[in-house]
């Protein structure tokens, strides 16, 4: 069943809505988001949907992208992985309109895209439907009183917990000092989950299969450091 708490609590912090789209790229999104925007069911169905079907032929495996921004890392692992599905959540419109270029521009057929609260996506899977989710460089909310925004909160790892298959790898980065800690403190504490890390310096290295996001580049380019985080969904028990 859907979570329906979630449905009447849900709201984006942050910007949906940018500068006025160039005529052409509203166009290309009117055209797009028909064929590969995900409508969920009204609230009061509080049926889950399979990711497969989303998809037809249905695929391999399901990926899931939560704030994929402009989008340079979700159409990168789809035209690397064409035999996953991958889903992506980003309620900024003109992000989603850079996406829908790859994704017309390089012929993408394995991407869906959720232009709402990743949240609400996220109830709507089956428990351990997802093999494989990225949250890149989610807003740090530094403020104590705005930590309520982050999207890496207890309630969606829990969400994570929940959809992610045994064995699924969860990847987080971020920049944000604070933020790394506050994450790291959260999932070492869920024992659903280990942190996948054998030397000292294996959180500042990414592996060859991470591509570079937007903000990742904007913060290399402004001498930040990153911190690569993946963890591993540990098999339930019986
Ligand atoms: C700092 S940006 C990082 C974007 C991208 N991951 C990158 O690395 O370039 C964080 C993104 O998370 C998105 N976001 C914020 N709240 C969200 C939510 N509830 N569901 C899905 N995405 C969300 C924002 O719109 C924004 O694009």
């Amino acid at each position: 069943m859907r979570n329906l708490e979630h449905i009447k609590s849900s709201r984006v912090y942050g910007r949906r809505q940018g500068p006025a789209l160039p005529i052409i790229r509203q166009d290309r999104l009117d055209k797009w988001l028909p064929q590969i925007g995900i409508t969920l069911p009204p609230p009061d169905d509080s049926h889950l949907i399979a990711p497969e079907s989303y998809f037809s032929p249905p695929l391999k495996d399901y990926w899931l992208e939560i704030g994929f921004g402009k989008g340079e890392h979700l159409a990168e692992q789809a035209k690397s992985n064409p035999n996953v599905g991958l889903f992506g959540c980003e309620p900024f419109i003109n992000g989603v309109s850079r996406l829908v270029d790859f994704v017309d521009e390089q012929n993408l057929t394995n991407i869906r895209i959720y232009t709402d609260d990743a949240r609400l996506l996220m109830d709507s899977f089956p428990d351990q439907s997802i093999s494989k989710a990225f949250i890149l460089f989610p807003d740090p909310w530094p403020k104590a009183r705005h930590h309520k925004r982050r999207i890496v909160s207890e309630g969606n790892i829990i969400a994570l917990s929940r959809i992610l298959k045994d064995g699924a790898e969860l990847r987080i980065a971020t920049d944000h000092m604070e933020y790394c800690r506050w994450i790291m403190a959260h999932m070492l504490d869920n024992s659903d989950f280990i942190w996948q890390c054998e030397h000292p310096d294996d959180w500042r290295k990414k592996p060859d299969d991470w591509p570079t996001s937007r903000y990742e580049m904007k913060s290399l380019e402004q001498g930040r450091i990153s911190s690569y985080m993946r963890f591993t969904r540990c098999p339930r028990r019986p």
